[in-house]
């Protein structure tokens, strides 16, 4: 696998993978790969010619800078599990090659960054906007895979890319699972065992709200929902939402036919972690 460090050195890279008729999926990540990750990696290894994973820890996406200090950093063991996948480019790039002057540019989605993530993370995808736009221009991609685990990611940058007009085709992949059905996170990396233990928490509730939806109004269902995380551990629930899946709006009821998307936001001691499930109402 060859390791790329400098922006001018991978746009040429892919120039010239480009010129030559191959075809180039990319898998932008924050590193501390874990096998969500390695799932999405082999999914381009075996769709395109040539599979570039970016491994670049994002500060401008950072809304709290414990969070960005504490993001676990596991630059050799990446590279270790990267080359399992059979991934052909590591792009590695550092913060002043990327962002050579502090970003002024500001993005604006509507009402689809008003909720959940983007109500909560004030300013948060406006540095992934800014960071996947970037990344997108340097790497060239015609295919680039984004995991379902981070669902209003997916949807942001769906409109970031009709927005601007760039030519990349969007794949988006269904969330890793441990086996209790915590999703795949680098944040689990920071949970102590116990805490751990209790993460498992989250998938539960919203295996029980998938089974409630259409039986039950939705206001009690996410009170019950509530009630069960509080008090099956030591957890702070930010939001626990039922939106539409192609918008991610709150909806107050469901009609037969409707896609949803269930989403959660908590706290487990000190690590935020985010899930959601996908179900469609016949
Ligand atoms: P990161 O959290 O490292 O995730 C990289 C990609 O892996 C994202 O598309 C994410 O949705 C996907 N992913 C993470 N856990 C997953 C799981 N359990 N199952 C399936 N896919 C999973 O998301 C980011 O980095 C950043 O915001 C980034 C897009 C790289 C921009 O900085």
């Amino acid at each position: 696998m060859e390791v790329i460090q400098q922006v001018n050195i991978i746009r040429e890279r892919t120039n010239a993978l480009r010129s030559s008729g191959k075809s180039i999926g990319f898998v932008p990540t924050m590193g501390a790969l874990h096998e969500g990750h390695l799932q999405l990696l082999r999914a381009s290894v075996q769709q395109n010619d040539v599979t570039v994973c970016s491994i670049f820890v994002n500060p401008t996406q950072f809304n709290n800078p414990d969070d960005y200090k504490l993001y676990p950093r596991t630059m050799e063991q990446d590279v270790a599990l990267l080359q399992s996948t059979g991934c052909d480019i590591l792009f590695a790039p550092v913060a002043a090659d990327v962002y050579p002057q502090q970003p002024l540019l500001q993005f604006s989605f509507g009402p689809l960054e008003a909720v959940m993530e983007g109500a909560h993370r004030p300013g948060h995808f406006n540095g992934v906007a800014t960071i996947v736009s970037k990344l997108f221009h340097m790497v060239q991609p015609h295919r680039a895979y984004f995991g379902q685990k981070d669902l209003q990611q997916v949807a942001i940058v769906k409109q970031l890319v009709q927005a601007l007009s760039f030519d990349v085709e969007l794949v988006r992949f269904p969330t890793v699972r441990e086996a209790d059905g915590l999703a795949m996170s680098s944040r689990n990396k920071r949970l102590n065992p116990e805490q751990r233990q209790t993460s498992a928490v989250l998938y539960e509730a919203l295996q029980q709200a998938k089974e409630k939806l259409g039986r039950q109004s939705l206001a009690s269902i996410k009170a019950e929902a509530a009630a069960y995380l509080q008090s099956k551990g030591r957890v702070e629930v930010e939001y626990f939402e039922i939106a539409d899946a192609d918008t991610l709006q709150p909806l107050e009821q469901v009609a037969p036919g409707q896609e949803v998307a269930l989403c959660i936001a908590a706290f487990v001691g000190p690590v935020r972690l985010i899930d959601n499930m996908l179900v469609n109402l016949n």
